[in-house]
């Protein structure tokens, strides 16, 4: 690949230093967008759209049709997992996620093998989407952590997440084993996504918040670490980023022991934060609020230009700390991104 043409979200991840960050959003593909809206009304449920390759494809195309983004981020979620594994999943209109209960650890790691084949559909949306992106611009792949996906198979749904740190308290050994089963599958799924067309594989740790040094070690920093090397050791070298949102200070101790290529900073992160993880030898990705860029005004074109000042003198991804808002204003977003890139 030449140089002109090496999407300039595989050269920051690379180490290079850019005359100005690649940009893509967490979200970006989903309810921000009318055309996402209508789409979504011709699929039964939201779990049969991300396993209908072509209408997951066509969200996933959307907003890079839409916007100059850098990157696409393939159409899917997180709880796709648990679901493959054997646990109910669906979604409550309006409220979200529910699960049904835990199935005994034991079938679950009965499914671990079963579960890729079950996820073959996602492989699908990349190899469509692949074909059909320009080449300068990079395609995402990715899954939820095991501790985030793990909460919401203990919890049944979106929370708090006490009752899932209860449990880890509780019953160390299960939650070891539940997580293990989740490096397991989630390894596979990653090297199947990347043998598919992904060209950078995130893991979406959202609720590494809360969590002391010692328990972040055992259920973030431990599960991430087991999950790259399998994939490294299948062979593939797609680049990582990780993102441990709410994980404060220990960002730092993330960044210094896992082996992503990047770290994904949230809204709170400091701008000498984010310096010192690029002078370890780290890419970073982040951190607009996503609030500001649904407000908008000259607030949010200040700190779009603070950003850059702060964190471009080394390899840097604009990004938001959390996804995109569903009431985001599409001119607040062409706005960003005609700031970010001069296009
Ligand atoms: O554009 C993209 O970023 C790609 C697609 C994507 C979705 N979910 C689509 C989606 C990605 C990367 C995710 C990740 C995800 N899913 C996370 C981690 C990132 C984060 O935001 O913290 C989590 C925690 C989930 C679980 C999940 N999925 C929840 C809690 C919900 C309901 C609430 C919500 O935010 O919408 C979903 C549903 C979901 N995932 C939608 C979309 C477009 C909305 C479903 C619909 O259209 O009805």
């Amino acid at each position: 690949m030449s140089e002109g043409s090496k999407p300039r979200l595989l050269r920051a991840l690379a180490g290079e230093t850019l005359d100005r960050p690649p940009v893509w959003f967490m979200r970006q593909a989903g309810r921000s967008l009318p055309e996402y809206r209508e789409l979504r009304t011709r699929a039964a449920d939201f779990i049969a759209f991300c396993h209908n390759p072509e209408m997951a494809a066509e969200a996933t195309l959307q907003p890079m049709r839409r916007f100059p983004l850098d990157a696409a981020i393939v159409f899917a979620d997180i709880l796709l997992i648990p679901r493959a594994l054997g646990q109910e999943v669906w979604f409550e209109t309006g409220e979200g996620p529910r699960l049904g209960e835990l199935p005994p650890l034991e079938s679950l790691a009965d499914q671990i093998e079963a579960s890729t084949g079950r996820l073959s559909d996602i492989g699908e949306t990349l190899s469509r989407v692949r074909a059909e992106l320009e080449p300068d611009r990079a395609l995402i792949g990715f899954a939820g952590a095991p501790w985030t996906v793990a909460t919401y198979m203990i919890e049944g749904r979106g929370s708090d997440r006490s009752g899932a740190r209860t449990y880890a308290y509780q019953h160390p050994e299960e939650l070891d084993r539940l997580l293990d089963i989740l490096v397991e599958s989630t390894a596979r799924y990653l090297v199947m996504q990347a043998r598919s067309g992904a060209q950078v594989l995130k893991l979406f740790e959202s609720w590494a918040e809360g969590l002391a040094e010692d328990v972040f070690e055992r259920i973030v920093i431990r599960p991430h670490i087991a999950i790259i090397e399998k994939v490294r050791a299948a062979g593939i070298d797609t680049p990582f980023i990780g993102f441990p949102r709410g994980a404060g200070a220990l960002v730092e101790t993330y960044a210094a022991k896992v082996p992503v290529q990047a770290v994904a900073l949230d809204t709170q992160a400091s701008a000498a934060l984010g310096r010192k993880i690029q002078a370890g030898g780290k890419t970073i990705q982040g951190a607009l609020d996503n609030l500001l860029l649904r407000a908008g005004g000259p607030a949010l074109d200040a700190r779009v230009d603070a950003l850059i000042e702060q964190w471009n003198g080394g390899p840097y991804i604009f990004n938001l700390g959390h996804g995109v808002l569903p009431d985001t204003p599409i001119e607040h977003i062409e706005r960003t991104i005609r700031r970010v890139t001069g296009r």
